[in-house]
């Protein structure tokens, strides 16, 4: 860390300590004071009212007090920087003309999109789903949906009209939000006849609003489809926030688990606001002017925290990028933060490793000069793309924050601060402020020192989830039931002798896809529905360029004999069930899965095989038909 960064930065490394230790020992005290980044309407008396045990089960944070997060965003930034930019939006084709919208100009289309939604009948409290590539009105149909009220569901532009479906389902949206088409790497993405395939199986959904993008000719259906630029023009500008209590939901958003449907991660109000502002603040030493930008996409958490609420919170400019790191070239990510003299960049480990395959001539290109930190968030990254992101991108001048979290963390919780927190390369480091993290065995005996263990925090804090949409007893049962009175994150980590923490990736079965989290139970319930596969098992496979793989292993049904033809059909199968991030990597047809006596399938071994670590199988003697492991390590398909 250069001395003169810790020199100027916003927190130096005593003063984490003390901040850390106020945030565990005088939680009352510290989150009252943190609290005062939001304006509040009306001023809470208890700032934590939490407990992780069965039997008094309960995550309140602020509990009495209330305020609205648009107005949070927008309507307290207008006095003073009504005129500063909020987001400037980089379109797909460098050549096409860029966006910058004022504070002003976004609080002025949130109110009108918001007198929209209320107009379509959408109350407090309701489910608004939002289907929208990386667009500024995706930014102001979630504030719209804040400003009164209304919980938003983005879904991925991503999914396919099954997935889509099953989530409008699953929290009972009655309006759309969409757009014609999306565009991404110069291909066209067509957005509004997903949804038309998709609300053939929802009957709920009475109002679907679209967004012109590309200018397609798509087919609206009279009373049902609404034109966004001709229905907010009646609209008025004036949209007065409704008070909301700090624990009122404000987005579901879903994600996957080792078993079952995507599940409904609830977030609310106030703790959620108080977290993505302050984790944007403090993660990447951010000041009032500076240009940031975080690469992610709105359908994904980290779009929701780190382009939308906490930047916004925070008064900042959120640049905002359609398209894809490699389009036209190599250099877009660069081009884009020489365009806006980015100061601070947010990306994930996969797109770093497919830029860094593509050789450092493509950023010697350019400037980079105005880049002061470099964050990293989605999945571990390995220590070469750790150095490259700090030698060639920033030139050795800028720390790396590699953010440590989950969709049910609402923010950043392991983390490294700017100026603060001497960086090891690949090691997320040190917990943020009111994180109390800890290792557990197999047994749930807590492990202390250098060590290695299931990942668990053991209070809460005032970001995490408050429950699955529809399923409190989901919630209890997936995240405080494996080890008792703690949040248990699905991740296995190891402790270092210098209290750094290394997550080493996910211990149940969830797989990171470049950076996209997946349900390996998802993949083969995909599999399994089409009429020629009997069973299937999907585990994750190491990737250069993804971080992981999906192989999936198929048992085709006896009068099948399966070919590449079939090989090829499943994966355009797949895509089509869940979407394009789940497209198999690999599919190996198999006779038989090793199963236990008792008809488990014995995944440990699937795992080895994937990983093609043939030398570690570990026990196989119970199983039903040893003879079965053989046949799939003759038959594993070479991989280049
Ligand atoms: O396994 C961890 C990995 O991503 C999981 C959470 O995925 P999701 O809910 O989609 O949220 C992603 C954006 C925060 C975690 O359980 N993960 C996330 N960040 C890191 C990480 N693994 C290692 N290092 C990280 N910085």
């Amino acid at each position: 860390m250069p001395a003169e960064w810790a020199a100027s930065a916003l927190i130096d490394e005593a003063r984490y300590f003390e901040m850390y230790r106020r945030s565990v020992e005088e939680p009352e005290s510290f989150w009252t004071e943190e609290a005062k980044r939001l304006d509040w309407i009306k001023p809470f008396t208890k700032a934590k009212n939490t407990s992780f045990y069965e039997d008094d089960f309960g995550i309140r944070w602020f509990e009495d007090g209330t305020l609205n997060l648009s107005a949070n965003c927008l309507d307290r930034h207008l006095a003073t920087r009504g005129d500063d930019i909020a987001i400037i939006w980089e379109p797909d084709s460098p050549t096409e003309p860029n966006r910058k919208i004022t504070y002003r100009d976004l609080h002025a289309e949130v109110c009108r999109f918001a007198n929209l939604l209320k107009s379509k009948g959408i109350k407090r409290g309701e489910r608004v789903t939002i289907y929208l590539p990386m667009v500024p009105e995706a930014a102001v149909a979630m504030l719209a949906c804040a400003r009164i009220g209304a919980i938003h569901s983005i879904v991925f532009a991503g999914f396919s009209p099954d997935a889509l479906a099953g989530r409008i389902t699953d929290c009972d949206s009655r309006l759309v939000v969409t757009t014609d088409e999306g565009l991404r790497g110069g291909r066209r993405v067509p957005l509004k006849a997903n949804v038309d395939e998709a609300l053939k199986q929802c009957s709920g959904v009475e109002t679907v609003i679209v967004l012109k993008r590309t200018g397609a000719d798509i087919p609206m259906e009279e009373g049902r489809d609404f034109d966004w630029a001709s229905a907010v023009a009646e609209q008025s500008t004036d949209c007065p926030p409704e008070e909301m209590n700090a624990e009122d939901p404000l987005f579901i958003l879903y994600t996957s688990g080792s078993t079952g449907k995507p599940k409904g991660v609830l977030h609310t109000t106030g703790g959620y606001a108080v977290w993505a502002s302050l984790t944007h603040q403090y993660v990447f030493d951010y000041r009032p002017g500076q240009i940031y930008w975080c690469a992610a996409d709105v359908g994904w958490v980290t779009g929701h925290s780190y382009v939308v609420y906490g930047p916004l919170a925070n008064g900042a400019t959120t640049v905002m990028f359609e398209g894809v790191p490699n389009y036209p070239d190599p250099s877009r990510f660069w081009q884009i933060v020489d365009k806006y003299e980015v100061e601070i960049f947010y990306g994930a480990p996969t797109a770093l490793r497919a830029l860094m395959r593509e050789g450092d001539e493509w950023v010697h290109r350019t400037s980079r000069k105005s880049l002061r930190v470099l964050g990293s968030v989605g999945e571990p990254i390995n220590p070469e793309a750790w150095e490259w992101y700090h030698k060639v991108i920033g030139e050795g001048r800028c720390p790396i924050v590699d953010t440590w979290w989950q969709t049910e963390t609402g923010g950043a919780m392991i983390t490294p601060l700017p100026g603060a927190t001497p960086l090891k390369p690949g090691s997320a480091s040190r917990p943020m402020f009111g994180v109390q993290p800890a290792l557990v065995d197999n047994d749930g005996n807590v492990i202390e020192g250098a060590a290695d263990g299931c990942l668990v925090i053991t209070d809460s804090w005032p970001g995490q989830m408050r429950t699955v949409w529809g399923d409190h007893e989901r919630f209890f049962q997936t995240y405080f039931s494996t080890f008792k009175g703690t949040y248990f994150t699905g991740d296995g980590c190891r402790r270092d002798e210098d209290g750094y923490y290394w997550i080493t990736g996910r211990i149940d079965d969830v797989i990171n896809v470049s950076g996209h989290r997946m349900g390996t139970a998802e993949i083969e319930s995909a599999l399994v529905a089409h009429p020629k596969v009997a069973e299937a098992a999907v585990v994750g496979m190491p990737h250069e360029i993804k971080g992981q793989g999906i192989y999936a292993f198929v048992t085709c049904n006896a009068e099948v004999d399966p070919d590449d033809a079939l090989r090829k059909e499943l994966v355009q199968w797949v895509r089509q069930e869940i979407g394009p991030i789940a497209t198999p990597d690999v599919i190996q047809f198999a006779p038989g899965l090793p199963k236990t006596r008792s008809g488990k399938i014995m995944r440990r071994i699937l795992r080895k095989i994937g990983e093609n670590d043939m030398s570690n199988l570990g026990d196989t003697s119970t199983l039903a038909d040893p003879s079965v492991v053989d046949n799939l390590i003759a038959n594993r398909p070479q991989l280049a």
